[in-house]
């Protein structure tokens, strides 16, 4: 238990530009005694005190260095099928997404010439088309999970989570038609600068999802799920959510409850 106020305090005295080592150690003391309802909580203190968006999500980013990614033990007791136990697997699949994406996005980018046949094409075109089809997971989130932290005062987190769904959806449409375009069989091989443009554009969307997407889904697993679990408390809430998000349906790559 710490005193929010005081958190909150700290951790914005660790966003700043030029934060010093002693800020640091403060800011670390007191995230290893806080609950992650703290943290929400001193994070939401940030944003109803003037904080943009932005600049909470740089924040969060240090807070998680600070966490240093803790286990939650309540996660490994979750009845499969279990709004929370379903979201948590679906992230295992995802980041196996990215894992792919980011070792195919590096082959790609020493990759010559542009062979309307290559095998790492046809894979670009799948990793996509999943990761597009992440969206009922994000809809689960933000139409139903969210919405109960929010009735429970927790406004700042799901705030930035929508921001960063927002900011993945375009991107991974994008990432989807270009790989469409080189996998058409009735394509003719690009020429060399087309493709150069085209290798260039895919290497910035992989690079941005990747990096952002395993950062987004970090804070889920170990900040806002641990909150929802402590702060939902009432089984027939959660058998409720689990009735909604049933109505939304699963991914593609949903594992089966
Ligand atoms: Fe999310
Ligand atoms: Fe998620």
């Amino acid at each position: 238990m710490v005193n929010t106020r005081e958190l909150a305090q700290a951790l914005r005295e660790v966003s700043e530009p030029g934060a010093v080592e002693a800020q640091r150690r403060r800011a670390q003391a007191l995230m290893a005694r806080a609950t992650p309802a703290e943290v929400s909580q001193a994070e939401q203190m940030l944003i109803d005190g003037g904080m943009a968006p932005e600049e909470l999500r740089a924040a969060c980013d240090i807070h998680l260095e600070l966490l240093n990614r803790r286990n939650v033990p309540a996660r490994d007791s979750l009845p499969a099928g279990h709004v929370l136990d379903t979201l948590y697997r679906e992230h295992v699949e995802i980041l196996g997404f990215l894992d792919k994406l980011d070792k195919l996005a590096a082959r790609l980018g020493v990759t010559e010439a542009h062979d309307p046949a290559s095998e790492d094409h046809t894979l670009l075109r799948h990793l996509a088309e999943h990761l597009v089809g992440a969206e009922k997971h994000h809809q689960r989130e933000e139409d139903v999970l969210f919405p109960e932290l929010e009735k429970r005062g927790v406004d700042g987190p799901p705030r930035i989570m929508r921001l960063e769904h927002g900011q993945f959806r375009p991107r991974k449409h994008r990432l989807l038609e270009l790989a469409e375009t080189v996998t058409q069989p009735v394509n003719a091989p690009m020429a060399p600068a087309e493709f150069a443009a085209w290798r260039q554009e895919v290497a910035d969307l992989a690079g941005y999802i990747v990096f952002h997407l395993r950062d987004h889904i970090f804070k889920e697993d170990n900040i806002l799920y641990p909150t929802a679990l402590k702060m939902i408390e009432d089984a027939k809430v959660w058998a409720e959510m689990k009735r909604r998000c049933d109505g939304i349906g699963c991914c593609c790559f949903s594992p089966a409850a």
